[in-house]
């Protein structure tokens, strides 16, 4: 069809974006000023949250967000890491920067199994191995498909009334930019929410990434934690010298720079983009039913999902990829699974769910560069058979 190849991924930067960059460059201040100020505005706006922090990437927002369960405590509770057998309990199949976070601020982790049906979290595992000890359970929406939040919190509530606390719950919203579910947004679900602005993310700002968090308390110490423990909002002396700083930070704020091309890209993106993720998820959730050695997720008409990768199961994958390669697409199976690395060697556990599906999974290009003749191409391809 074409002959260069249909990407899985594509950056997207408007021209308003790469054709004004420059008025911030020479402006005279380039890291964070009033340009992230802005930017944190737009997204409190877009999310209807008005406590949506930003930083220099989602890694480092999931390394404060640790930071802050093992030293502080989150939410109005206090919920905090006290002992060393205190665990979060997360999923494997994402991003090593979903976890990595967790193992570097030594903090134990259970790995939970996976949902073959949507790659997400499996909720029934996760109520079988939550104890005392769970001081936080990090979800990722794969793919931007929502873990179902409603039966996360019910199992939040009755972990409550056995152990009189309520564990964190942490979304990885990585690849859920613009999810809704038929009652709320990701971004807005009373949880901490983590976004990536990464550069083949659906909003890129090059790098970057925001925390949503629903307590007024953490977002003052995460505004403290993200620049060195500084209040740049103090009074001072001598402006270049801080006062007394209570608790060390990290350099984890996001510059000028970087939130000025979120902020031009943020229009085109959540007024057109997003829609044509969605209807290519939609399309392929009709067109690719009842094909030969396929096998779909199972994916609810209910949400609205602006489809980050579009995972299907196939039977014989090493034949597919080559297939798809000799047509010209591109697929992958995308994140690795982080349980299987030297590095994790000491938290292994049997995972028969992933086992059952992991060596049939993989994603197909589902972005806004995937027009009606690109996706017409993809499903006719995987109709030929491999
Ligand atoms: C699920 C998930 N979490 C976190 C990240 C990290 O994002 P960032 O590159 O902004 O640190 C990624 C990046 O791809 C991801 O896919």
């Amino acid at each position: 069809m074409t002959d260069s190849p249909i990407p899985l991924f594509k950056v997207f930067m408007s021209d308003k974006a790469s054709g004004s960059v420059s008025k911030v460059l020479s402006s005279g201040y380039i890291t964070q000023g009033p340009e992230v100020e802005k930017f944190e505005e737009v997204l409190k706006n877009y999310f209807s949250n008005d406590k949506v922090v930003t930083t220099n990437s989602a890694t480092s927002g999931l390394h404060l967000i640790f930071h802050m369960l093992k030293e502080y405590g989150l939410g109005e509770d206090k919920v905090k890491i006290d002992t060393a057998l205190d665990h979060v309990l997360t999923t494997p199949l994402t991003c090593t920067a979903t976890n990595w976070p967790i193992i570097l601020n030594d903090i134990n982790l259970r790995w939970v199994d996976v949902n073959p049906e949507n790659c997400n979290m499996d909720l029934d595992d996760l109520e079988s191995k939550v104890n005392k000890n769970t001081k936080a359970v990090l979800v990722v929406h794969w793919g931007g498909y929502p873990v179902d939040l409603d039966r996360l919190r019910e199992i939040q509530n009755n972990f409550y009334q056995k152990y009189g606390f309520k564990f964190v719950i942490i979304e990885d919203s990585a690849h859920a930019f613009g999810t809704k579910t038929d009652k709320e947004m990701i971004g807005n679900t009373g949880n901490i929410s983590s976004f990536s602005f990464q550069a083949i993310k659906h909003l890129t700002s090059v790098d970057g990434g925001c925390i949503n968090f629903n307590y007024k308390e953490d977002v003052d110490r995460a505004k403290l934690l993200r620049w060195y423990g500084i209040d740049r909002e103090e009074n001072r002396k001598d402006f270049r010298c801080e006062s007394d700083i209570l608790n060390v930070g990290f350099k984890f704020h996001m510059n000028d720079v970087n939130a000025y091309i979120g902020r031009m890209n943020f229009e085109p993106v959540t007024k057109d983009l997003l829609k044509k993720h969605e209807n290519n998820g939609i399309y392929y959730n009709d067109k690719l039913k009842n094909i030969k050695n396929v096998e779909l997720m199972d994916y609810s008409n209910d949400y609205s999902v602006p489809f980050w990768i579009y995972t299907i199961k196939v039977k014989n994958r090493d034949r597919f990829m080559e297939h798809m390669k000799n047509k010209n697409i591109i697929v992958s199976r995308v994140h690795e699974r982080n349980d299987k690395h030297t590095a994790t060697k000491s938290y292994q556990e049997d995972l028969p769910l992933l086992e059952s599906f992991i060596d049939e999974m993989v994603c197909i290009p589902v972005g806004w560069w995937v027009g009606e003749a690109e996706r017409e191409y993809i499903v006719e391809s995987i109709k030929e058979g491999w």
